[in-house]
């Protein structure tokens, strides 16, 4: 069978067996080696990727399921060279150590962000209790992603503040036409 998807932005279209899981699809067909895939019984979310924007253990998803569907795996997590805040707060607070179950936390903890910009440790505990990470003993992962909240924040403030000045400088230059003289 054919099936049609986005991935990371880009619409694919494959010749499929109808019981392909979307993992293999992505890492095999496509391959998007970044989704890992940790375990037979739907456990590990090593394998989690974004599908319309929800986090889904693609282990559990056909790739025929997905078809017409948007799917964002780590490799889509960036944008361009600039690292996604979730990545970087990772790398700065250690949050990783072989890399393995990295892919599959970092999508979960970027879907997290996306509904609730800042969750309390409790909350981001819930939201990764469907992965299981075997190095760092989890404290540096909730780390990473505190960092993450706290410095997108940040930067939107910094956006909304930069916007808000050109408008007060739009508005000010609209009281003094350009070449007057005061
Ligand atoms: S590979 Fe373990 S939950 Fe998908
Ligand atoms: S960093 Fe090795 S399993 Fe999490």
């Amino acid at each position: 069978m054919q099936v049609t998807m986005t991935v990371n932005d880009v619409e694919v279209t494959r010749e499929i067996e109808g019981r392909l899981l979307l993992v293999h699809f992505l890492r095999d067909v496509l391959a998007l080696t970044g989704t890992h895939w940790g375990c037979d019984t739907s456990n590990c979310g090593t394998c989690v990727v974004l599908l319309d924007g929800e986090p889904v253990k693609s282990c559990t998803v056909l790739a025929a399921m997905a078809g017409g569907h948007a799917v964002r795996t780590v490799e889509g997590l960036a944008k361009g060279a600039e690292l996604d805040p979730i990545q970087q707060g990772f790398m700065q607070c250690h949050g990783l150590q072989c890399g393995f179950c990295t892919p599959g936390m970092m999508m979960t903890a970027r879907a997290l962000l996306n509904t609730n910009p800042d969750p309390t440790e409790a909350e981001i505990r819930e939201a990764i209790s469907g992965q299981i990470c075997r190095c760092t003993g989890y404290a540096t992962i909730v780390r990473s992603v505190r960092w993450a909240a706290v410095h997108e924040a940040a930067a939107a403030a910094r956006v909304t503040e930069t916007t808000e000045s050109a408008e007060a400088g739009e508005i000010a230059d609209a009281g003094q036409p350009a070449g007057s003289v005061a």
